[in-house]
């Protein structure tokens, strides 16, 4: 049977109108949807891959986030395989990563840590344009850590140490050029309200504790004293942004602070006076 791909198309688009997307969204992800289930495939086998179209709308429709349908997000312009059990990279990690790699200008081989790695999407770019430097990227969950591996395998990265293991209970690694994280900071009240999307994210990735402060002071404590004095550190925040400028203030760090290109969050940069 030959089937009729652009009315299934049509069909489609219809479909995540009526979750709210509007046609565009609509549009750009049955386009994505499409591509994803024809990518090598037979073109001749019309059943089996209009079986994975509808099966994939159905999954979107029930607001599974599409970069787990299809597998992977893109992130400072390298693919991060993804799954359930790693945070999906978010529109404005990339700016992180561009303030990374702008502070690491001029170092040579730096020594750079990754905390709360998720997917890699911030350590891994970071190993990617500078193969000079060397990367450890901590990830405790395990399911996040498979994602890891598997992104830092994925570009062959020498350069680029996953290491699986609790932050603030793995040795520490010494004479640091930049420290970066993205920690959980959601508080209690945000995990309440979180986006029905991000509810098929891993909590972990978010829980901050009960005011979504819990991570920073025990990063300070923890990895500050391993950063070099002309070393920079790099935090990802939203609510308390304050109060994390005020911590890196109190041990010695002048900091800077701008919104993600994409407004999502705050990323915070301390150095010390
Ligand atoms: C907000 S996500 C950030 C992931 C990634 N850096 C990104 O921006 O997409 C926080 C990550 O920290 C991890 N995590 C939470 N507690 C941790 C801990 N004590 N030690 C190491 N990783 C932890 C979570 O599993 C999650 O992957």
């Amino acid at each position: 049977m030959i089937y009729d791909f652009k009315l299934l198309y049509n069909e489609s688009v219809f479909e995540l109108t009526r979750i709210n997307f509007d046609e565009t969204k609509a549009k750009a992800e049955i386009d994505a949807i499409f591509n994803f289930c024809f990518k090598g495939t037979n073109w001749n086998n019309d059943r089996k891959i209009l079986k994975r179209i509808r099966c994939c709308v159905r999954q979107r429709k029930k607001q599974k986030p599409l970069a787990y349908i299809l597998g992977s997000e893109m992130c400072y312009g390298l693919e991060f395989s993804v799954g359930p059990g790693v945070l999906i990279p978010k529109p404005g990690t990339d700016s992180y990563v561009e303030e990374a790699l702008k502070n690491l200008e001029g170092k040579k081989s730096p020594v750079v840590v990754d905390l709360c790695s998720g997917s890699g999407c911030m350590g891994i770019p970071i190993a990617y344009h500078r193969q000079d430097a060397l990367v450890y990227l901590v990830e405790k969950s395990r399911k996040a850590f498979f994602y890891l591996e598997k992104n830092t395998q994925k570009y062959s990265l020498k350069n680029a140490k996953p290491i699986k293991a609790d932050i603030f209970k793995v040795e520490s690694v010494h004479n640091i050029d930049l420290i970066i994280a993205n920690p959980p900071y959601a508080g209690e009240e945000d995990m309440k309200f979180l986006p029905e999307e991000m509810r098929y994210e891993p909590r972990m990735a978010f829980d901050g504790g009960k005011d979504g402060f819990d991570f920073y002071e025990k990063i300070l404590k923890k990895w500050l004293p391993e950063l070099k004095k002309d070393g920079t550190i790099i935090l990802g925040a939203a609510r308390n942004t304050d109060r994390v400028l005020d911590l890196l203030k109190i041990n010695g760090l002048k900091t800077n602070n701008f919104l993600d290109s994409y407004e999502n969050s705050m990323i915070i940069v301390g150095k010390f006076e």
